[in-house]
């Protein structure tokens, strides 16, 4: 099921001279002084709009006050221009308070452009005019409006049989107002920026695919021919392979399900060797989570269809890499299965022998996430990491800890940090996490090397219990980091800024930015 795509180009005319649908121009809330005699909210036009603003004689944030323009961020306002410029309508988006430095912050550019491309579904051909700085940030600067508005632009297709009159289509194409639009850093800011946004959507609609479509063996179809076409280099292990590999945890979950389970290897070979490092992403990939004999409770369950949103960012973050061709090694490992209730279930109590020979003790067949990923860890450490990356909708415990918007990390430290660092400068915030050695001692199986959860069913620190299950698989030489993205994984309200309903494409952009950190400083 692939969404309908949106193309980006730039542009450095005069945006008021621009034959587009619609032109988009950023405004601040500014709060005065009190007592200063000047209203208690004044809207403040945004660099980029100077000559939309001429247009109007002067009374063009005036108007936009009276329309209710308050400059809030997410906020969207339309104005017909009645021929002052050339486009029909012009859009004021919200950037929020002026910032003190020159310009917005990549994320308030990114969300805002974001939520103007949505807003403006139904227009096929707009142009954003938003302040863009002319120094040194200008490249992240663009890279985050040209980011916000291909994923703004994103539906997903759906399944749908009936035209839907009242359903309006996507922005088909965005222009971005640049002072040169020639000039080869700002081009190669859009370049990228179709490579990873394309990837996020593609990772949207793995996620938001129905669970009756995207068992374990379609979506190693999908993924490996995405993957072949990228020109990655592409291994499936169907159950058989893992039986004679011995991947204990992935098959144990899969083992109650018609579907059978599968690890798909995609890798990506710089030219030249690259510098030499191994970068491994491994993503969890349950393509559906009933919790199998210790089941969930029906509400909700339905979201469970995300629960191979670690999978889906690692396939669609590998398609980006084969896109970018960084010079490092980057191998990606999908170990998928659907974790189903059925009389060939695993259940609590069994033992479980994992790939890396250790053996694992079940207490809930609802911790499935942990035990297909060591098999995947376990297996990227003998295939010679040096760096690894692994992401996963594993814990609600992270959703009860850090919120819907920020991943937990767990791992070592430099590499957490690492994590941090690439989320803060991508959008997508995560923040590092301890792994207690008490936690350890609590997961101590009575009778085999470690339990799946607390022997207790002790909830407490249950994300970090993720974490410390996980190490017991990566050999001791390896820097890995943990991404719990149960909550930012998917996004079940409203849509707002550039996130859509439903899959979240979290945290692909991350994990590109990190494979590029490890080329480019090892
Ligand atoms: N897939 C779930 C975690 C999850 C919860 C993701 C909510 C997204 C939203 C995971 O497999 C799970 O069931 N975890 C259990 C672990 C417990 C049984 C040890 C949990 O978090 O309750
Ligand atoms: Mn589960
Ligand atoms: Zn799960």
């Amino acid at each position: 099921m692939t969404s309908p795509r949106t193309t980006l180009s730039l542009v450095d005319t005069d945006p008021a001279e621009l034959a587009v649908d619609a032109i988009v121009i950023g405004v601040h809330s500014q709060t005065t002084e009190p007592g200063s005699g000047a209203p208690a909210h004044a809207l403040l036009l945004a660099t980029g709009g100077e000559s939309i603003a001429a247009a109007f004689d002067g009374k063009l944030t005036e108007t936009l006050a009276l329309l209710g323009a308050t400059g809030g961020p997410g906020e969207v306002i339309k104005l017909a221009t009645l021929g002052t410029v050339t486009a029909p309508l012009v859009v004021a988006v919200g950037l929020g308070p002026e910032p003190s430095g020159a310009a917005p912050a990549p994320e308030s550019l990114r969300r805002a452009a974001g939520a103007a491309v949505r807003a403006l579904a139904g227009a096929p051909r707009v142009a954003l005019a938003l302040p863009l700085p002319d120094d040194a940030d200008a490249p992240a600067a663009l890279r985050a409006v040209a980011e916000g508005a291909l994923l703004g632009g994103y539906r997903f297709a759906g399944y749908k049989t009936k035209p839907q009159p009242a359903r309006r289509e996507p922005v088909a194409e965005v222009l971005v107002a640049v002072p040169d639009a020639a000039d080869a850093t700002a081009q190669a800011e859009i370049a990228r920026a179709q490579a990873v946004a394309g990837a996020v959507r593609t990772s949207r609609d793995w996620v938001n695919t129905a669970p009756n479509e995207l068992r374990p063996p379609a979506f190693a179809d999908v993924v490996s021919a995405a993957a072949r076409e990228a020109g990655l280099e592409v291994e499936v292990l169907d159950e058989a392979a893992l039986a004679a590999g011995g991947y204990g945890g992935i098959l144990a979950v899969g083992q109650g399900s018609e579907a059978p389970p599968r690890l798909v290897k995609l890798t990506y070979t710089p030219d030249g060797g690259g510098n030499g490092k191994r970068v491994a992403l491994v993503g969890k990939g349950i393509t559906f989570d009933t919790g199998g004999i210790s089941i969930k409770p029906a509400q909700g369950m339905w979201e469970m269809k995300s629960d191979m949103a670690g999978a889906a960012a690692v396939g669609a973050a590998m398609l980006a890499v084969a896109a970018l061709k960084p010079s490092v090694t980057v191998t990606g490992y999908l170990p998928m299965a659907e974790n189903m209730p059925s009389g060939t279930s695993y259940r609590p109590g069994d033992v479980i022998s994992m790939f890396n020979g250790k053996k694992v003790e079940v207490l809930n067949t609802d911790a499935e996430g942990r035990m297909v990923l060591a098999d995947a860890m376990a297996r990227a450490c003998a295939d010679g990491a040096d760096y690894l990356f692994e992401t996963s909708t594993l814990t609600g415990g992270q959703v009860i800890a850090l919120g819907k918007r920020i991943a937990g990390v767990m791992g070592t430290q430099e590499l957490c940090e690492r994590v941090r660092v690439a989320g803060d400068a991508t959008g997508e915030p995560a923040w590092p996490m301890p792994l207690p050695d008490d936690v350890r001692k609590g997961m101590e199986s009575e009778v085999a090397d470690i339990s799946q959860v607390n022997a207790g069913m002790d909830r407490a620190g249950h994300m970090l219990q993720g974490g410390v299950f996980l190490r017991e698989f990566v050999t001791d030489d390896v820097a890995w980091a943990h991404i719990d993205i149960a909550g930012p994984g998917y996004h079940s309200g409203e849509a707002t800024g550039y996130w859509t309903k439903g899959g979240t494409g979290v945290p692909v952009r991350t994990l590109v930015h990190l494979v590029e950190d490890v080329a480019a400083n090892g």
